[in-house]
């Protein structure tokens, strides 16, 4: 744990996310990086708050608007930094962070709960979650 590389730095985009996979006990998860102005790099699981069934980034990236990450379904806007929604239906709700630790120029994986699988969509998640039943809070 703690040396699985994700991917380089300069892979991980400043205007969009980098969509990985994660093993979290035998099951796949899918994350997103991100990356802020200052070479930071971040990391949540791949969920709106609003609709926890509604993927962030559909496999293109996530769009990102004045430095926030943007649900594409209702709009909600998320800081890249914290995972905090700071506008949109589940405002104040926090995105589940992934630790991720960057070293020379590279992304690792630094979180004790996952384990690295792939770079790219969960393979045996086929179906389009944005329009699949599922959890949902009640906004
Ligand atoms: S599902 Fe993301 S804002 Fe509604």
């Amino acid at each position: 744990m703690g040396d699985e590389r994700i991917a380089a730095v300069d892979e991980v985009p400043t205007d969009g996310t980098l969509l990985y996979t994660l093993a979290d006990d035998g099951d796949e998860r899918e994350a997103i990086l991100l990356q802020l102005s200052d070479g930071t790099v971040t990391s949540f699981l791949n969920y709106c708050m609003h609709w926890t069934d509604v993927k962030l980034d559909t496999g293109d990236g996530a769009p990102v608007r004045n430095g926030d990450v943007v649900c594409r379904k209702h709009a909600a806007t998320f800081e890249k930094d914290s995972g905090v929604c700071t506008h949109g239906p589940c405002e104040g709700a926090q995105l589940d962070r992934v630790e991720v630790a960057v070293r020379d120029g590279d992304v690792y994986l630094a979180d004790g709960d996952y384990e690295f699988v792939r770079t790219g969509a969960d393979e045996d998640d086929p179906v389009d979650l944005s329009t699949s039943p599922g959890s949902r809070l009640g906004f």
